[in-house]
């Protein structure tokens, strides 16, 4: 009886989750060189890293997940090469537990009640197209919803324009934002969701719509998010199976597959890595749809911004070597206007934002949105790291309204810079 009981209690959260995979899996944060760090990415699920400026160490520190088989082998390596670490969380699989239990609380990732959208709660991916519908049939004058192509598995990606002249007045500035490029990486959708209604909805500033047109993508990956609710918290990629040694490892890491410095970088090469960059530059449908939406209206949109979750970063080119676009200037400047319009905003407890050029605040990387999007012309272009606080991307559905509403100071700082420099 009392296994039956235990049984309906574990079996029920196992089939809903997944979890169990990560059964004694433990966390720990690990601080050593930065290449050494990098060195790791290709073999280990990196779930952040964080800029030496922030650490007193002056290097680099990353969150890693350390199965039960691998920690001996992993922590001895560590020693061999005098990173410092220390262990955050003794079970991954019941902090994933919990999580859920939080989630369906707040009734999350189930059904919308009304029209609108709250800010406590994560929606699934039929709920966000459903709702992008809506406000495309309220508000036909400034909303278009654009069906843009279908996912590896079929599934219809949809972005809103958002225009006064129905994207016609071409001396308007263009600014593009895209989310969920990462499935694990949920709060970036909510943001998204965010400021669309502050620019459609609520209107807080009339002046943002009239002069710039709007391009948002909120959830450009809808496989890899369905799956990571269903099936593994822990997913960040697409779920494509067009690789060699895809049965064993599906899936493309959707921020390798643009085509800068595409095919260049040994450690995204390997299908099973959670880094890697699929079987040639554009493979992945999902990042083919954010291709064509930025790439039509290129000669006037003048920012872009890939929403990303966590470690309270923006990141601007170039991260395949350290140097830095033409205008480095000007992207720092920008970067550090949102990000202190961010901050003044901030939880006490969180991080304060960190604005630098990739691959010196962290490492290199290659075949990125943001890079490729400076090379294609975009003036302003960044990765936006959002907070994870002590949660990492398990942002919990309390913190989102903080979320959202500290981004959206952000997001408005930028678009006023474009503004005052169209
Ligand atoms: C660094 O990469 C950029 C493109 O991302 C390229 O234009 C530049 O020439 C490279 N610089 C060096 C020193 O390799």
């Amino acid at each position: 009886m009392t296994r039956l009981v235990i049984c309906v209690l574990l079996c029920a959260s196992a089939v809903l989750g997944g979890h169990e995979k990560y059964e004694g899996h433990q966390l720990y944060r690990v601080s050593g060189a930065n290449a050494d760090i990098a060195a790791l990415e290709a073999h280990l699920d990196l779930l952040s890293m964080t800029p030496a400026a922030r650490t007193t160490s002056g290097k680099l520190e990353a969150v890693v997940r350390l199965s039960p088989e691998e920690k001996a082998q992993w922590l001895s390596l560590f020693d061999s090469k005098s990173m410092t670490y220390t262990k955050i969380a003794d079970n991954l699989a019941d902090i994933l537990r919990e999580e859920e239990a939080s989630i369906q609380m707040s009734r999350a990732t189930v059904k919308r009640s009304g029209k609108s959208m709250s800010w406590d709660t994560y929606y699934r991916h039929d709920e966000i197209n459903d709702y992008l519908d809506e406000l495309a049939a309220t508000y036909p004058e400034l909303v278009t919803v654009i069906n843009a192509g279908l996912s590896y598995e079929g599934r219809q990606i949809k972005y809103v324009r958002i225009s006064t002249t129905r994207f016609e007045n071409l001396r308007k500035p263009v600014i593009v934002i895209d989310a969920m490029v990462h499935a694990r990486e949920w709060v970036t959708t909510p943001v998204a969701m965010y400021i669309i209604n502050q620019l459609v909805v609520d209107i807080v500033d009339r002046s943002l719509t009239e002069y710039i047109d709007w391009i948002i993508i909120p959830l450009a990956n809808p496989d890899g998010y369905e799956y990571s609710i269903d099936e593994d918290r822990m997913w960040r990629k697409t779920r494509s199976k067009n690789h060699e040694g895809a049965d064993e490892c599906p899936g493309v890491d959707g921020n390798r597959n643009f085509d800068h410095y595409w095919g260049t970088s040994p450690s995204s090469a390997d299908p099973c890595s959670i880094i890697y960059e699929g079987p040639s530059a554009f493979s992945e449908p999902e990042i083919r749809i954010i291709r064509s939406a930025v790439l039509s209206n290129l000669e006037r949109t003048a920012l872009y911004i890939s929403l990303h979750s966590y470690g309270n970063m923006f990141l601007y080119a170039w991260g395949n070597n350290a140097t830095l676009p033409a205008n480095g200037l000007i992207l720092h400047l920008a970067g550090i206007r949102m990000a202190t319009a961010i901050d003044e905003l901030a939880l006490d407890k969180a991080d304060r934002y960190v604005v630098g050029n990739a691959a010196q605040v962290l490492y290199f990387t290659t075949g990125t949105s943001r890079d490729w999007t400076r090379a294609v012309g975009i003036p302003l272009t960044y990765t936006l790291e959002l907070p994870g606080y002590e949660y990492n991307f398990l942002v919990p559905p309390s913190y989102v309204k903080q979320i959202v509403t500290e981004t959206w100071a952000g997001i408005a700082e930028g678009a006023k810079y474009v503004l005052s420099t169209w």
